[in-house]
C-alpha cells in the first residue's frame, strides 16, 4: 500500500463518514444488517448502526469455525510465572465459551446483566469475556492489581451479581490470593450476590475452607442464595449455549477508568460499532492479516488488553498471544523476544515503559539480536508518551518500524497513529503521527477556538466520533456530558493537551486533569488524595506525578498533619493505606510531611507547581500565590528526602 492511501482514506472518512463506515460494516456477520448507519437525532450523542442486531462472540469465534478455520490457534498462552504454555484453537475456544455461557445462563445471568471479571492473565479470562458477550451480558473486567475497596466500588456501581475470578495470580515477588480479596470486596457490597465462579488454577485449587469463606462473605445479606461454582466442573456439566442476538447499540462491556475524582468512571462500550472499528483497525492500522499472529503485552484489565489481546485479533481470525509475566526479571529480558520468535509474531504491541525496562536490563539488545525476528514487522507503543530515546533504541535493536499511537479507554481504539496497513508515513519522533481515518482531531483554546499549528491547547475530537468510541458513562449521564461534551460544544474533550504541527502531526504533551500515568497505568491523584485524607492524622494532602525514568511518572504525596499529630509513622501508614485501599498498582512509595501546601489566594493547591518542582523542572509561581515562602520550605523537604539534589552553587 502507498502513502496516498492514508491521505485518500482519511479524506473519504471525514467527507462521507456514513458511506465510509457502511463499507467497513460489510466485514461483520450481522444477524440483521444495519439499514441506518448513524443516528444523530440525539446530538451530541451519536449512535452507530442503531437498527442492527449482532452477536460479538459469534463473530469472534463461531464464524471462523464455520469457515473451516476451527483448528487454527486462537490463543497462544504463555506464563513466565508458572512455565505453562498452551495453544487453544478456535474450536476449543468455542467449546469452552459456549458452555461457560450455559453456566452463566444457568446461574440466572440474562441479557443486559452485569458480570464482574477479576482474574489474572489466564485464557479462562478471555473465555469469561466471550461467554458474557455470547449471552448479551455486560462484563466489567477489574484489573487484578486493584484492592478490594476498588473492586467493591465497581461491583456496586455496576450492580453486578455474578463475579468470575480465579484462585490466584502470580507477581514476581508474591502470589496474589484472589479469593480473600473477593471476599473482602463482597463484604463491602450492599446488594445481594448471586454467584461466584472460580477458575482453579492447575497449580492452586480452591480449598473447602475457601469455598466456605466465600459463602460467609454473604452472611450479612438477607435472602442471599449465593453459589460458589468451580469453573472447570461447571463447564464440564453445562450444555453449550447459542449466541444471543443483541442490538448493535447494546453495551458489550463497562470498563472503569480513572478521572478527576475518586469515583471511577464506567466507560460504556457498545457492541456493533466497536466490532466494525476493531476489525478495520487490524488491517488499516496494525497491518495484520487473519493468518498472522498479534502479541499485545498488556493486561486484560486495561482497554489495550480488551481491544488488542482479546477482541480485535479474534474478530480478525488471528492468533493472539496472551502472556503472564513481566518484560524483565521473569526470568530475564529475553522472554518477550523468545515469544516473538516462537509464535512468529507479526505485530507486537506494548507500553513504552516495558521498553524502558528492557533498555535498562539489556542495553545492547543482546536478547533481541539472538532471536529470530524474521516474521516480526511492526512494534506498536501506546498507553503513555513515547520518548525519542526509547523509540530509537527499539528501532535499533529490532530493525522494524516503531509506531507510537495515541488513544484512551474512552475511545476504544487508536485516534492518532502511523499505519502498518495504509502505508507508513514519515516518522517524526515525539509525535504519534496523524489522525486515524474517522477521527477529526482539533487543538482548541479555552474558548473552543481551533488553534493554529504549533500552538498548544486541549486536544478534542469533532463530533460525531467514529464507531467504537464511548456512547456514555454507566449510570452517569451528567458526568459524561460535563467531563467530555460541555466544555467545547460540538467536540469530545480528550483530557490531553498538545499541538499539531504544519504537516498535521499531533504532539501529545500532558493531561489537563489530575490523572497521572504510572507504567502505562492511568491513575487518579484525586482518588489517592481521598485515601490519604482518610488517615486520622492527615489534615490535607496533595498527590502529584513526578518524572520517572522507568515508569514515566511516579506518584509523590505531600501531607499536612493535624495539629499535635506525631509525624514519624504517618508516611509508612499512608503507603500501606494506599496499597490496601487502591492497590499495589498505585505504586506510592514517597510521602513527605510538610507544614503547608502552596495555594492560591482562593485556596487552590498549586499541584502543577509542586509536580514541576519535584521533577527538578523550571516552574513559575502564579501571581495569585498566597505565600511564596511555602515553596522554599517544600524545596528543602524535597532535598532532605533525596527527591531533589541539593543545589551546589
Ligand atoms: N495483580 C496484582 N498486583 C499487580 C498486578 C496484578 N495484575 N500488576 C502489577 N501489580 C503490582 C506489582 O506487583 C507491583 O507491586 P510491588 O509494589 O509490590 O512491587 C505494583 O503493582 C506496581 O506494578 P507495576 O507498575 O507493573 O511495576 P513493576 O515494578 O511490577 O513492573 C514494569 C514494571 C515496567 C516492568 C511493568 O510495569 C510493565 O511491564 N509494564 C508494562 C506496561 C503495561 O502493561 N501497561 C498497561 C497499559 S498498555
Ligand atoms: P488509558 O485510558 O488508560 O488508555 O490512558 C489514556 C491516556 O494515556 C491518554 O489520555 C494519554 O494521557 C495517555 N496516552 C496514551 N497513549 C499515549 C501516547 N501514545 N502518547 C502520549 N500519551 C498517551
Amino acid at each position: 500500500m502507498t502513502l496516498s492511501n492514508y491521505a485518500a482514506t482519511y479524506a473519504q472518512s471525514l467527507a462521507d463518514p456514513i458511506e465510509f463506515w457502511r463499507q467497513q460494516a460489510l466485514a461483520i456477520d450481522w444477524i440483521e444488517a444495519p439499514q441506518q448507519i448513524l443516528d444523530s437525532s440525539q446530538t451530541p450523542i451519536h449512535r452507530w448502526f442503531p437498527d442492527a442486531t449482532v452477536n460479538l462472540c459469534h463473530n469472534a469465534i463461531d464464524r471462523h469455525v464455520h469457515a473451516g478455520r476451527g483448528e487454527r490457534v486462537a490463543l497462544h498462552y504463555a506464563s513466565a510465572m508458572t512455565g505453562t504454555q498452551r495453544d487453544i484453537t478456535y474450536s476449543e475456544l468455542l467449546a469452552d465459551t459456549a458452555r461457560l455461557a450455559g453456566v452463566l445462563h444457568g446461574l440466572g445471568v440474562a441479557k443486559g446483566d452485569r458480570v464482574i471479571i477479576y482474574m489474572p492473565m489466564v485464557p479462562e479470562c478471555v473465555v469469561a469475556m466471550l461467554a458474557c458477550a455470547r449471552i448479551g451480558a455486560v462484563h466489567s473486567v477489574v484489573f487484578g492489581g486493584f484492592a478490594p475497596r476498588e473492586l467493591a466500588t465497581r461491583i456496586s456501581h455496576a450492580e453486578a451479581s455474578v463475579i468470575i475470578t480465579a484462585t490466584c495470580g502470580y507477581e514476581p515477588n508474591r502470589t496474589i490470593e484472589y479469593l480473600p480479596l473477593v471476599k473482602a470486596a463482597i463484604d463491602l457490597v450492599a446488594h445481594p450476590m448471586r454467584a461466584i465462579v472460580v477458575h482453579e488454577r492447575p497449580e492452586r485449587g480452591m480449598s473447602d475452607q475457601e469455598h466456605a469463606m466465600l459463602l460467609r462473605g454473604q452472611a450479612n445479606m438477607k435472602n442471599s442464595t449465593v453459589e460458589v461454582v468451580t469453573m472447570a466442573e461447571a463447564i464440564e456439566a453445562a450444555a453449550p449455549m447459542a449466541p444471543v442476538p443483541v442490538r448493535a447499540t447494546d453495551p458489550l462491556y463497562i470498563l472503569y477508568t480513572s478521572g478527576t475524582t475518586g469515583d471511577p468512571k464506567g466507560v460504556i462500550r457498545d457492541t456493533g460499532g466497536y466490532m466494525v472499528a476493531l476489525k478495520w483497525s487490524m488491517e488499516a492500522v496494525f497491518g495484520v492479516t487473519p493468518d498472522e499472529v498479534m502479541f499485545t503485552a498488556s493486561d486484560v484489565g486495561w482497554v489495550v488488553g480488551h481491544s488488542y489481546i482479546v477482541y480485535a485479533p479474534l474478530l480478525h481470525g488471528c492468533a493472539s498471544v496472551m502472556y503472564e509475566g513481566k518484560p524483565v526479571g521473569t526470568p530475564d529480558a529475553g522472554v518477550l523476544w523468545r515469544m516473538i520468535e516462537r509464535y512468529k509474531v507479526a505485530s507486537f504491541f506494548t507500553a513504552p515503559t516495558a521498553f524502558r525496562a528492557l533498555k535498562r536490563a539489556d542495553p545492547d539488545g543482546t536478547f533481541a539480536k539472538q532471536a529470530d525476528l524474521s516474521a516480526f514487522r511492526h512494534l506498536f507503543l501506546a498507553g503513555e508518551r513515547s520518548d525519542t530515546d526509547t523509540i530509537q533504541w527499539a528501532e535499533s535493536i529490532t530493525g522494524v518500524p516503531v509506531i507510537d499511537h495515541w488513544w484512551q479507554t474512552e475511545t476504544g481504539w487508536p485516534m492518532v497513529s502511523n499505519y502498518a496497513g495504509l502505508g507508513l508515513l514519515p516518522i517524526k519522533y515525539g509525535s504519534p503521527t496523524k489522525p486515524v481515518p474517522g477521527w477529526d482531531i482539533a487543538v482548541l483554546d479555552d474558548a473552543g477556538k481551533a488553534l493554529p499549528a504549533g500552538e498548544m491547547g486541549e486536544i478534542a475530537v469533532r463530533l460525531p466520533m467514529p464507531p467504537g468510541a464511548l456512547p456514555g458513562l454507566w449510570r452517569a449521564d451528567d458526568r459524561f456530558h460535563k467531563t467530555y461534551l460541555e466544555t467545547f460544544p460540538g467536540y469530545y474533550r480528550s483530557g490531553d493537551a498538545g499541538y499539531l504541527d504544519d504537516d498535521g502531526y499531533l504532539y501529545v504533551m500532558a493531561r489537563t486533569d489530575d490523572v497521572i500515568n504510572v507504567a502505562g497505568h492511568r491513575l487518579s491523584t484525586g482518588a489517592m488524595e481521598e485515601v490519604l485524607g482518610g488517615h486520622p492524622a492527615v489534615a490535607e494532602s496533595a498527590v502529584v506525578g513526578i518524572d520517572d525514568a522507568l515508569k514515566g511518572q511516579m506518584p509523590l504525596a505531600f501531607v499536612v498533619l493535624k495539629r499535635d499529630s506525631a509525624s514519624d509513622q504517618v508516611p509508612g501508614e499512608c503507603v500501606k493505606r494506599m496499597r490496601d485501599q487502591i492497590g499495589a498498582v498505585a505504586a506510592l512509595k514517597t510521602v513527605l510531611v510538610v507544614d503547608r501546601l502552596p495555594k492560591t489566594r482562593s485556596g487552590k493547591i498549586l499541584r502543577a507547581v509542586l509536580a514541576k518542582m519535584a521533577s527538578g523542572k523550571a516552574y513559575k509561581a502564579p501571581p495569585t500565590i498566597e505565600d511564596e515562602t511555602v515553596l522554599d520550605d517544600i524545596r528543602s523537604t524535597l532535598v532532605d528526602a533525596g527527591v531533589l539534589a541539593a543545589e551546589t552553587d
